[in-house]
């Protein structure tokens, strides 16, 4: 028997543990902030509505409808289209390679505020920059922390589907939330902070280039995981009465609430403090210090708020790694100890290595790009968008229609009115959009 997550308010925290984390709170900022604030903001919810929210029904449907791993799943319904799974999984592992790194600051910054280390209280931004700097490129702190955040998923996922992983999300979903409301409310109120809140929400379109249209894509599918079948192998462990519609709905809602409210914490700090909003990948491990020192208590906050950013980054780590270790485990009929083992130790080996890339070996470039920033781009802003395309276009054209339907309405359940915008958005809108960003990227159209 295959292992069920334990019901519907499980199958909700769990897939929302997947799409809520670094993505929301250190990614989707620094994405924002490189490409103008309000008006990727504005292009970014057009592309979790119109393709995100359609392509994880679709994912959801692969797999419910096999309960299988991503390639499993594909190569049942289809043998040619086994290729799609195939990209998934190595996605997943690339992925979760360049995730284990920044998942390992997050847990040096959280052990920092526990030992209340005097730098996370300074008020002088420019001593934040520098100790993030000496941090990333120190010689072997980042990689044990990395090690450590790897070994830590690891053990969850080796626990299994329902003890390990629905447990750890069901607790602290809840509370990331409670916490990112307050310190949005707190980074609001500092002085400079309304420049801030105007920069995420005022849209300026002349700061949009088809680049930006991409990011955004690249953005929302990250956010969701959606695109690499990460969603099918969760699908594939929810229990036959959970609606996929709904889950995805409610999933959705909650991954943009967050990415929402991160940038409302993040920008007023960053215009607060001065910071340059198109700082990168380093925004928020600078700006969020400078929103704890300006508190009371800030090492209680600090170490809670971490806490809480170490969990978010460890409920989507264990998603990218169930999904490479179910396909090991199914594929290769590997036992399913031996399949988690081997996806730890190769994700391991491209997060030492992206880590590196950052520090002591900062020679190890892939097209101007240190392997951690390629990395970064080749798998969000191409991989995914290809993989979201191709199934979208699987399960528009070529996935038996009823039996697409029936994950979504069993039991002869009639279609509610969001059904055929639905297959519209999956058959014509996903394929046509991404399809014309990628011409224009390869400077075809
Ligand atoms: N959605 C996660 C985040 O926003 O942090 C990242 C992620 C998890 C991407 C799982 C892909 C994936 F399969």
């Amino acid at each position: 028997m295959r292992a069920t997550f334990g019901g519907k308010v499980g199958a909700v925290l769990v897939t929302a543990g997947s799409a809520v984390g670094l993505g929301n709170i250190w990614r989707f900022p620094y994405v924002a902030g490189e490409h103008g604030g309000g008006a990727f903001l504005l292009l970014y919810v057009a592309c979790i509505l119109l393709m995100g929210l359609p392509l994880m029904i679709s994912e959801f449907s692969i797999g419910t409808a096999t309960r299988k791993n991503a390639v499993g799943a594909f190569r049942q319904l289809n043998k040619r289209w086994a290729g799609v799974g195939y990209l998934g999984v190595l996605s997943s592992t690339l992925i979760l390679g360049f995730y284990l790194v920044v998942a390992g600051w997050t847990a040096e910054y959280m052990i920092h505020s526990f030992v209340n280390d005097p730098i996370l209280h300074s008020t002088d931004i420019t001593m934040h920059q520098a100790s993030f700097e000496r941090f990333i490129t120190h010689p072997w702190k980042p990689l044990l922390y990395a090690a450590l955040f790897s070994l830590g998923t690891h053990l969850i996922v080796s626990l299994g589907v329902k003890e390990g992983i629905e447990r750890a999300a069901k607790v602290m979903m809840p509370l990331l939330f409670l916490f990112l409301i307050i310190l949005t409310v707190h980074s609001i109120l500092l002085p400079g902070g309304m420049e801030g809140v105007r920069f995420f929400l005022r849209p300026d379109f002349s700061k949009i280039s088809i680049n930006s249209v991409l990011a955004a894509v690249g953005q929302a599918f990250f956010s969701l995981s959606i695109g690499l079948g990460t969603m099918i192998t969760y699908a594939s462990y929810f229990k036959k009465n959970t609606s996929i519609q709904h889950t995805a709905v409610e999933v959705t809602v909650l991954d943009t609430l967050v990415a929402v409210l991160s940038g409302m914490m993040i920008f007023p700090a960053v215009f607060s403090a001065g910071i340059e909003p198109t700082a990168g990948p380093s925004l928020i491990f600078i700006t969020l210090p400078s929103i704890f020192s300006s508190m009371p208590l800030s090492a209680v906050w600090s170490s809670i708020f971490f806490v809480l950013l170490v969990v978010a980054a460890l409920t989507s780590t264990i998603s990218m790694h169930e999904s490479v270790t179910a396909y090991l485990h199914e594929e290769w009929r590997m036992s399913r100890k031996a399949a988690a083992w081997s996806t730890t130790m190769l994700t391991m080996l491209i997060a030492l290595f992206s880590s590196l890339s950052l520090g002591a070996w900062q020679w190890m470039k892939i097209c101007g790009l240190s392997l951690f920033d390629a990395l970064d781009y080749l798998t969000a802003n191409l991989m995914l968008p290809a993989g979201g395309l191709f199934t979208c276009i699987f399960t528009g054209w070529f996935m038996d229609k009823a039996l697409f339907r029936e994950q979504l309405y069993p039991n002869g359940v009639q279609p509610s009115p969001f059904y055929r915008p639905l297959r519209f958005l999956i058959r014509y809108f996903c394929p046509v959009i991404v399809t014309m960003i990628f011409l224009d990227t390869l400077g075809i159209i």
